[in-house]
Formats: C-alpha cells, structure tokens, sequence
C-alpha cells in the first residue's frame, strides 16, 4: 500500500489524504482506507493533483457509479472547447471562463447558497468530487457543513416538530438562484417542483442521522400550512447553519475535494467576474433516502 496518511482540518469537518497520486489508479485497500476516513471526517481533500478528466472519472468510478451531471440554466450555451466528447455526460464544469463569447461551464462567479447537489432528484448523488484546474486569488472559497451535528445538537422542540416529516427540494433552480431548462417560475412553494425527502435522513454506512435541508429557496414540509412551514424551516436553518458547524476550502490548483452528499451541505463565496476559476466535478450515484 502506499504510504497514506489523514490529517483533520480540526473543524467542524474535513481531512487532508496524504500519500495519494490520483493520475495513478489506487488499490482496493487505499479505497477502503480512503472510505474509512471519509466517514470519518465527511470531506476529504487530495492537494496537488494532476488529473484530467479521465482519470477523476476513473478514481470515481473506483469508489461507485458515475452520476449524471445536472440539467443547465435557462439560456445557458457553453462552448465546446470545455471538455472531451465522451466526458460531457459525466463531468459538470463549474466555472467563471468565457471563451469566445460562451462560458465554459456553469454557475459563474456568483454565489451560491448552502446546498446539498441534486437533491431534487430521487436518487441525490451519494458525493460529488470538485477539481480545481483555475483559481482566483481571493474568493471563491467554498463552504462544507456538518448535517450530523447540526441534528445532534437541535434542540428538543425542533426535533419533535420535524420528526417524521418530509420537505420539497426544488428542481427549478440551481444553487446560484438561476431557473433550469425547462422550469417555470413558482410563487407558491406548495407547488415547489422536485423531490420529496425525509427531513432527518439515515446514513446508510454510519447509521446516524442528519438534517437533510437540500436548500432553503421553494422548500416546503408537507402537511403544515405555508406560514408554519416557513417558520419552522427558518428556525431550523437558522440553527444548521450556524459557523460552528462549516469548515471553508480554499482553493489551489491541484485540490481535489470529495464530500458526502448525504450528511454535508455546501456553498461558495462570490469572487470577482473577471477572474477565471474553473473547476471540474463528478458525482456517484446515490442509494434511496432513508428516513431517520
Ligand atoms: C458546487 O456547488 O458543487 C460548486 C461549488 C463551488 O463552485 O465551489
């Protein structure tokens, strides 16, 4: 094996994999040391990587199944010169890059709010890996939030008030509060198109809970009335997303992060449009939402 090694950020969550090179396939037993401390720790990040595409696909696909990247923005056309042919459906571009007129990938230099990737679908990804090819010098930092402590430390009321209780997770919008192809506005959140989760989730491997939010815009717990709904979902963002709970990435090229979709959330710091940062990510599929 090689000589592999974490160490914790000492926040909330997150840990840097020492010992690995990524360009070179890694053995099942690196895998699993990868696995273990993932759990562990929620993120892990892999600094100075040389990775294209290919090979991020490959250390993805060694750890699950290659998820689709999600549906673009309305009048979103990026230009081709983005990424290789049979990547596209597999490798989302995140990024602030026009080239010829189009971006390259989507999401831009804005911000982007707290969020759990695709979660508006049935089957969210289990976790997304983000590689940094072109940073800015400030901002653009990115944000992980530990959805494990911010269930264990909700306080009781809360607990009991969204015990057994679903809430919407918008599929019309992305995290930069742009509409998707094919997506109407919605004033009534009641009408909120997207997927239905449980409000507290089971992690399948680790058996604890998590507040599983996806993102505060649209959502709505079915079967209170509007008022109450967002009261409640007030309270208990206002709790979750307190700093005590958030660890930030900075970036450099060469960082590769992998967080666990389904007990981390995550958001970005706007950074100036006319600095370039362009990052490439994957996503596993995901296993059916346990309710917790
Ligand atoms: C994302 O939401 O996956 C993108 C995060 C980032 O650009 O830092």
């Amino acid at each position: 094996m090689n000589e592999i090694w974490i160490q914790s950020t000492g926040g909330a969550l997150g840990a840097d994999v020492h010992g690995v090179d990524l360009s070179q396939p890694v053995s099942d037993a690196v895998r699993d040391r990868i696995r273990q401390a993932w759990a562990e720790h929620l993120v892990l990040r892999f600094s100075g990587q040389k990775l294209d595409d290919h090979m991020l696909m490959r250390f993805t696909r060694h750890l699950g199944e290659l998820d689709r990247v999600p549906i673009a923005a309305v009048g979103f056309e990026r230009t081709r010169s983005g990424i290789e042919k049979d990547a596209e459906p597999w490798v989302a571009v995140i990024s602030s890059v026009v080239k010829d007129g189009k971006p390259v990938g989507g999401l831009g230099s804005y911000e982007l709010v707290w969020h759990t990737d695709m979660s508006y679908n049935d089957l969210p990804p289990r976790a997304s890996l983000l590689y940094a090819l072109q940073v800015p010098p400030a901002g653009g930092d990115t944000g992980f939030l530990n959805m494990y402590a911010a269930y264990d430390t909700l306080a009781p009321e809360l607990k009991r008030a969204i015990d057994g209780r679903t809430c919407i997770h918008d599929s019309s919008r992305n995290s930069a509060g742009e509409l998707r192809k094919g997506f109407q506005r919605t004033l009534d959140v009641r009408h909120t198109p997207g997927a239905v989760h449980p409000l507290v989730r089971l992690h399948p491997l680790t058996k604890r809970k998590a507040l599983f939010l996806g993102r505060r815009p649209g959502a709505y717990i079915h079967g209170l009335s509007v008022e109450d709904s967002e009261k409640l979902l007030d309270a208990i963002w206002a709790h979750a997303t307190q700093p005590r709970f958030t660890w930030y990435q900075k970036w450099r090229v060469g960082d590769l992060v992998m967080w666990d979709n389904r007990c981390v959330m995550h958001r970005r710091d706007a950074f100036d449009e006319t600095l370039d940062r362009l990052m490439h990510r994957t996503q596993i599929v995901g296993e059916p939402v346990l309710a917790g």
